[in-house]
């Protein structure tokens, strides 16, 4: 019975350059495309998560919750519009009958110096091994050492595959995977089908913070925490794919051949110089 962590990030479901600007489109196929791939595969495990875009980052930003001493309102405000786009992927993903169960982040997670240290398990385990959906999302959390921090989805991804041990992680975002430079800037840059963990200096320098307001460190800071992730559990391999190119979430959520790039440890296949 795989399990599989399925990220929708926050460039692919909201409009990252406005403010709770959620896209609409792209939300629903996705939606559709994880129903698919629970048809395709009954026996498959499958933990939903979602990034934060025009919502959590655009609230951070205008609320300066990072940018001088502790201030709870901003805190509160960063975590409601969090949670006010969670509501919205909660409703794509019941309109199209997956059993999607929000387990909130932030009502369990404790982080000191911006790690998350703690998180409560129990629920969302129960609710997978009952064949429902945990889905969880960038929020933010306490933190014993700063008053409190933002968490990404990559990085409550980082703790639960700890415990859980997925067989695969796909990140679902607006571009097509690690490119050899940020494709929306050069045009001639291509997408890096493999990578493994020693291939970081080699890729580093083309990865951007984010088009956008982002608070999180935009796509250098994700891909990084995925390759130290797959140092640490060599059989896990980790997707980045385009949620925009039709059936890429679906293929890649069900193992497929689904393009974009894959970060592992299984040095195979064709590689392109990045
Ligand atoms: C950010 O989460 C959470 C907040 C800003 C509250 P992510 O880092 O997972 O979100 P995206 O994918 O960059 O939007």
């Amino acid at each position: 019975m795989p399990l599989v962590f399925l990220k929708l990030g926050g460039s692919l479901i909201t409009d990252k350059r406005g403010v709770a600007a959620v896209r609409q489109a792209a939300l629903d196929n996705a939606a559709r495309e994880i129903r698919a791939a629970l048809d395709a595969d009954p026996t498959l495990r499958l933990v939903v998560g979602h990034g934060s875009g025009s919502f959590g980052h655009v609230a951070a930003r205008k609320s300066q919750m990072l940018d001088g001493p502790v201030n709870w309102r901003a805190y509160a405000e960063v975590g409601a519009a969090a949670a006010r786009l969670n509501r919205l992927v909660t409703d794509a993903l019941l309109a199209v009958a997956v059993p999607a169960v929000t387990v909130q982040p932030s009502a369990s997670a404790v982080a000191r110096d911006g790690r998350l240290v703690d998180m409560a398990l129990t629920p969302l385990q129960t609710l997978l091994d009952a064949g429902a959906v945990p889905l969880i999302y960038g929020d933010v959390a306490v933190d014993t050492a700063r008053g409190y921090c933002i968490i990404s989805t990559e990085t409550i991804f980082t703790y639960l595959a700890h415990a859980l041990r997925p067989d695969r992680i796909v990140l679902a975002g607006q571009v097509d995977g690690v490119y050899s430079a940020d494709p929306l800037v050069h045009p001639d840059a291509h997408p890096v089908p493999r990578l493994t963990p020693d291939d970081w200096t080699a890729i580093a320098g083309g990865l951007h913070g984010a088009a956008g307001v982002d608070v999180t460190g935009g796509m250098a800071a994700k891909v990084r925490a995925m390759f130290d992730l797959v140092h640490a559990q060599p059989t896990l391999s980790v997707r980045l794919v385009s949620g925009l190119r039709p059936d890429a979430i679906r293929d890649a959520v069900l193992g497929r051949e689904a393009g974009g790039s894959e970060i592992t440890t299984k040095d195979e296949g064709p590689r392109t110089e990045g």
